[in-house]
């Protein structure tokens, strides 16, 4: 029998790799050309403030992509950018390009549970490395680092689109590089 796979949003800690968790997925839907079951990160919104990005999106969730997704990110990273910032070339991709298929209107709703496989633990966004001057003043806008949106039940959330944090590794100073727009949050305390 199929074990209960727990709800990520509940975890407070990086989930482990291998095991099986409900994460939220986007059916049905493009990402590049690859038509599939996408796992997604934080609220459906737009980025017209800081990103010059209007459209309706979504973010890809890279720890819980499948291998053969992966393997298309990685793939579609550009050549300049490869094993540059990180050896993962698909954190460069998932960092750069948000779920957003210009003919494919995002479905209205919110995205579905789906069990899916803990590939990686966590990751940071790389946008900073490759935009620094756009990035130094969306720091600074929130502060350096930001301070986080605490929940009375232990969550702690991005303040620029309220993506839950706690499942991501901070640094030894405590800080998250939050994984859709690389903002520094102060979510831990000092190693
Ligand atoms: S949601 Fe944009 S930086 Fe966190």
């Amino acid at each position: 029998m199929t074990r209960p796979a727990p709800l990520l949003s509940d975890l407070r800690e990086t989930p482990v790799v291998g095991r099986w968790y409900m994460v939220p997925v986007l059916r049905d839907y493009p990402y590049y050309s690859q038509v599939g079951e996408w796992p997604v990160l934080g609220p459906k919104h737009t980025d017209a403030d800081f990103f010059s990005f209007e459209p309706e999106h979504y973010h890809v969730d890279y720890r819980f992509v499948t291998s053969r997704q992966a393997r298309f990110m990685r793939s579609m990273c550009p050549i300049g950018y490869r094993d540059w910032v990180t050896k993962d070339n698909g954190i460069v991709t998932v960092s750069g390009a948000p779920l957003s298929d210009r003919g494919t209107p995002i479905p209205k709703g919110r995205p579905v549970l789906a069990r899916r496989r803990c590939r990686i633990a966590s990751y940071r966004s790389v946008l900073g490395v490759v935009a620094i001057e756009r990035h130094e003043r969306f720091q600074a806008a929130y502060g350096s680092p930001a301070e986080p949106i605490r929940l009375s039940d232990g969550r702690l959330l991005c303040p620029h689109r309220k993506v839950d944090l706690p499942s991501f590794e901070a640094d030894g100073g405590g800080i998250v590089v939050c994984p859709l727009h690389g903002l520094h949050v102060k979510c831990g305390v000092s190693a």
